[in-house]
């Protein structure tokens, strides 16, 4: 049996029922295939099936607002892919008549698609034989034919999409591609994959050769940059705070936080004083203390942010403030939603 054989068979028995797959609508494909590539399938679901409900179509995410759409994207991280998600709406509405356009070489055009994306579609939806290279795909080709050329090197990149294209099935490529990637998932994880009861286990070279751990191979590139992050929570006599939405390139443009002072290393009580006038008068401040005992160190892929939230409590009301209660309505960073739930138990 070809190796696309075995990974059809493999996929006609052991394929899951998710939301996506009762469907080929490239908007559905789409907005699953973006939203899989922030997250795993089980994780994925819950936003996929909140999206299709509050947008069932590519108008209804089009005319929808940005604060609306960031806030049922709030906690897949990546926010740039919301943003790209919503202009790309507003883009086919707009200019391709609400229709996705049905080859992989159009669809590489929009905004948020690349060549994952693009052979995604085109094959779920339009059944274009284009072969998926996803993380998936890259751990089963690289074990299955003993590849141990890096994944994220450009030689890598180009040489397994050759080889993709070579063992793809051209005739069965929607199935095919969400099979491989399904194989990966489920059957060739990337730690401890069920080599004894695998359908490809008489012919898999990793295997043969004792290189299922090491492979795929990946370069390390980035270096983690340490970034301190002091949140101050004003909180006046009527509990009402001060938040201000990101602007600017970087980490969650257009999010809510509440007034950052970023620092250049961890800073105390007293350091906290001297840039605390730029946010509130000292004058009106009561009481100030630091609200997580221990900093929290946010993993972000290039950057950890050592971040400190401060409490500020004033006595008198603060000009733009807003209630405490009503945080909940705004699209924050999962960091500051997660403190934001603990002010239950002290306000609300
Ligand atoms: N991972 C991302 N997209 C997928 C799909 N369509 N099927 C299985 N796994 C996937």
């Amino acid at each position: 049996m070809l190796f696309s054989e075995k990974i059809l068979f493999w996929y006609a028995n052991n394929k899951r029922d998710l939301p996506w797959r009762s469907t080929h609508n490239p908007y559905n494909i789409w907005l699953s295939e973006i939203m899989l590539q922030q997250t795993r399938v089980a994780q994925g679901i819950p936003y996929y099936l909140k999206f299709v409900e509050h947008f069932p179509t590519v108008y209804d995410l089009a005319s929808a607002s940005e604060e609306k759409v960031l806030k049922l994207w709030q906690g897949l991280g990546y926010y740039s892919r919301a943003r790209n998600l919503h202009a790309t709406a507003k883009n086919i509405v707009t200019n391709y008549n609400g229709q996705f356009p049905n080859t992989y070489k159009e669809l590489l055009k929009l905004k948020g698609v690349g060549d994952y994306t693009a052979s995604a579609i085109a094959s779920i939806s339009f059944k274009e034989p284009e072969p998926v290279v996803d993380g998936n795909v890259y751990r089963v080709l690289s074990r299955y034919f003993g590849i141990a050329i890096p994944i994220n090197s450009t030689e890598g990149i180009k040489y397994f999409k050759k080889i993709a294209y070579k063992v793809m099935s051209a005739i069965d490529i929607r199935d095919y591609n969400q099979g491989i990637m399904e194989f990966g998932a489920i059957q060739c994880t990337p730690k401890s994959p069920n080599c004894n009861n695998c359908p490809l286990n008489d012919s898999c070279v990793a295997l043969k050769d004792n290189m299922v751990v090491e492979l795929p191979i990946k370069v390390k590139k980035v270096k983690v940059k340490n970034r301190y992050f002091n949140y101050v929570v004003v909180v006046d006599v009527d509990e009402h705070t001060l938040i201000q939405q990101r602007t600017g390139k970087g980490i969650w443009q257009n999010l809510f936080e509440f007034p950052l002072i970023e620092t250049t290393k961890e800073i105390d009580i007293e350091e906290l004083k001297e840039h605390i006038g730029d946010i509130v008068s000292l004058d009106s401040v009561s009481n100030m203390y630091q609200y997580n005992e221990n900093k929290i160190v946010h993993k972000l892929s290039h950057q950890h942010l050592h971040t400190k939230f401060w409490f500020v409590k004033t006595k008198s009301k603060l000009k733009n403030g807003v209630p405490l209660k009503s945080l909940s309505k705004y699209p924050v960073p999962v960091l500051i939603a997660d403190v934001i739930k603990t002010f239950k138990n002290l306000y609300f």
